[in-house]
Formats: structure tokens, C-alpha cells, sequence
């Protein structure tokens, strides 16, 4: 049986929502994006959206229990219950030491974790040529489009827009906070779960395909 307890892990831009997208639905189960609640949080105008703002655009990280309080919450209702695909979380030992004792008192299966392997000036290059269309939510590659005016996905004209964090100098920042504080969470998932590493620069369908082959 396929696994479908899921850590997507990887550097910003290493395409771990691409992929977790793709995932979700080939194995039907939720894509839990730690970046995509906060940006909606942001976007709402809520408490939470207030803390993060400014944290988010400078590219440092969200404090550990707040992001430790959203997973408890979204692991523990019921459309986790056959499997999850975390994008983004844990991001530090101590969001995986929480993760850790939120799984120990629901019971879920424990994650693999799939690691990208993306080198830091490809990334900084993607980054800076991604897009998401502001009426559907998809994300491009903007070199990957022929028509660069409009959404593969639904149609919309000139609805392009660039993340806040895409900016050169906090892509930059986002490579450094990830080298220090997350990088390391692979060290603790050593001997306690699968680590599956995928070269990430391969074509879209290429790493999906290598992800399933060896999640299989
Ligand atoms: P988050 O939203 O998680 O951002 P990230 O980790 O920096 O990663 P990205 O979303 O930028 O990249 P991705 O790996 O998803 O790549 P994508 O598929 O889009 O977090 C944002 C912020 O929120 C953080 O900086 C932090 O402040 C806060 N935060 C979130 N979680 C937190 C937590 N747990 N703790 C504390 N703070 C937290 O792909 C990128 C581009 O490449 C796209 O254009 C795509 O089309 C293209 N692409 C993808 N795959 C390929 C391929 N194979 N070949 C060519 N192009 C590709
Ligand atoms: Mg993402």
C-alpha cells in the first residue's frame, strides 16, 4: 500500500507545493500548506494574519508554538484521519519535537519524509519567475508559459501577481533562515522515519513520477 503520512521537505522554492498539489489529489488526501493558512491569515486581516505580517515579508520565521497550535488543530480534524501531506512544516526541531507529541496523542501514522534537493541559485532564479494568478490560485513557472498574459488554468488575463517574500533580497534570507533552522530537522528525523531524497530539477512530472515510484 502507498504511503500517505507526508512531510514534504525542501528549501523555499524547491517546488514542495508544486509537487504537494500533485499529490494530494493522486492519493486523495489533504495539502496542509503552513504558508498558504498564514498568507490567508494575512490576507483576512485576523490576529493571526497581524503577527505574521511583517515577520513573513522580511522571510524569518513564524514562533514555533503559534505554528504548533495550527497543525495540532488541522491534524486533528477529521479529513486527516487517512492521510496528510505537510508543505512547510516542521521548519525547526522544535516544530518536529511538537509535531512529535501532537501524533502521540491522535492516532495518525507517522510521517516519511520527502526530501527536494534543489541547489540555492536555481531557487533564487525560480523564485523570482514565479507567478500566482490572482483569480484561481495557481502557481507558475513565468518562463514555463508561452502566454505570459494568461492563466493556463483558468483563463483570467494579466492576473499574474508576485509573492511579497519574491523579492531578491528575502529570497536571500529565506535560503539563510532554512541552511540554519531547518536544514536540521532532517538530522532529527534520522533512524525515526523513512527520509526519501528526490532531485528536485528534474521536470515537474519527473519528480512526481520518482516521488510515487518511491513512496510505492
Ligand atoms: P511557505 O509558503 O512555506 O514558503 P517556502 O517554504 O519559502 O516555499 P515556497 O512556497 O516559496 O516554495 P515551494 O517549495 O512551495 O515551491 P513552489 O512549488 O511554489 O512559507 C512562507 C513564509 O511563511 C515563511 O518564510 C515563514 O515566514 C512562514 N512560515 C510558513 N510555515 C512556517 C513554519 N512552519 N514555521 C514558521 N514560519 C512559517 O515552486 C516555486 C517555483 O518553482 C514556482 O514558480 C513553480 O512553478 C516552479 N517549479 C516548481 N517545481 C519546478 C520544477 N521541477 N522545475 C522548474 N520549476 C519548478
Ligand atoms: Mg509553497
Amino acid at each position: 500500500m502507498i504511503k500517505k503520512q507526508i512531510i514534504l521537505f525542501g528549501a523555499p522554492g524547491a517546488g514542495k507545493g508544486t509537487q504537494a498539489k500533485i499529490l494530494a489529489s493522486k492519493l486523495n488526501v489533504p495539502h496542509i500548506s503552513t504558508g498558504d493558512i498564514l498568507r490567508e491569515a494575512v490576507s483576512k486581516g485576523t490576529e493571526l494574519g497581524e503577527k505574521a505580517k511583517t515577520i513573513m515579508e522580511a522571510g524569518e520565521l513564524v514562533p514555533d508554538e503559534i505554528m504548533g497550535g495550527i497543525i495540532k488543530e488541522v491534524l486533528m480534524s477529521e479529513k486527516c484521519k487517512e492521510g496528510y501531506i505537510l508543505d512547510g512544516f516542521p521548519r525547526t526541531t522544535k516544530q518536529a519535537e511538537l509535531l512529535d507529541q501532537i501524533l502521540s496523542h491522535i492516532d495518525l501514522d507517522y510521517p516519511v519524509v520527502i526530501e527536494l534537493n534543489v541547489e540555492d541559485e536555481i531557487i533564487v532564479h525560480r523564485l523570482s519567475m514565479r507567478r500566482m494568478c490572482s483569480n484561481c490560485g495557481y502557481i507558475v513557472n513565468l518562463e514555463s508559459l508561452e502566454n505570459q498574459d494568461v492563466c493556463p488554468n483558468c483563463g483570467a488575463k494579466n492576473s499574474f501577481i508576485k509573492r511579497k517574500d519574491d523579492d531578491e533580497a528575502v529570497i536571500r534570507n529565506r535560503l539563510k533562515v532554512y541552511h540554519e533552522s531547518t536544514k536540521p530537522v532532517l538530522k532529527y528525523y534520522e533512524g525515526k522515519t523513512e527520509i526519501i531524497i528526490v532531485d528536485g530539477t528534474q521536470s515537474v512530472e519527473q519528480v512526481s513520477e520518482l516521488i510515487i515510484s518511491k513512496l510505492s
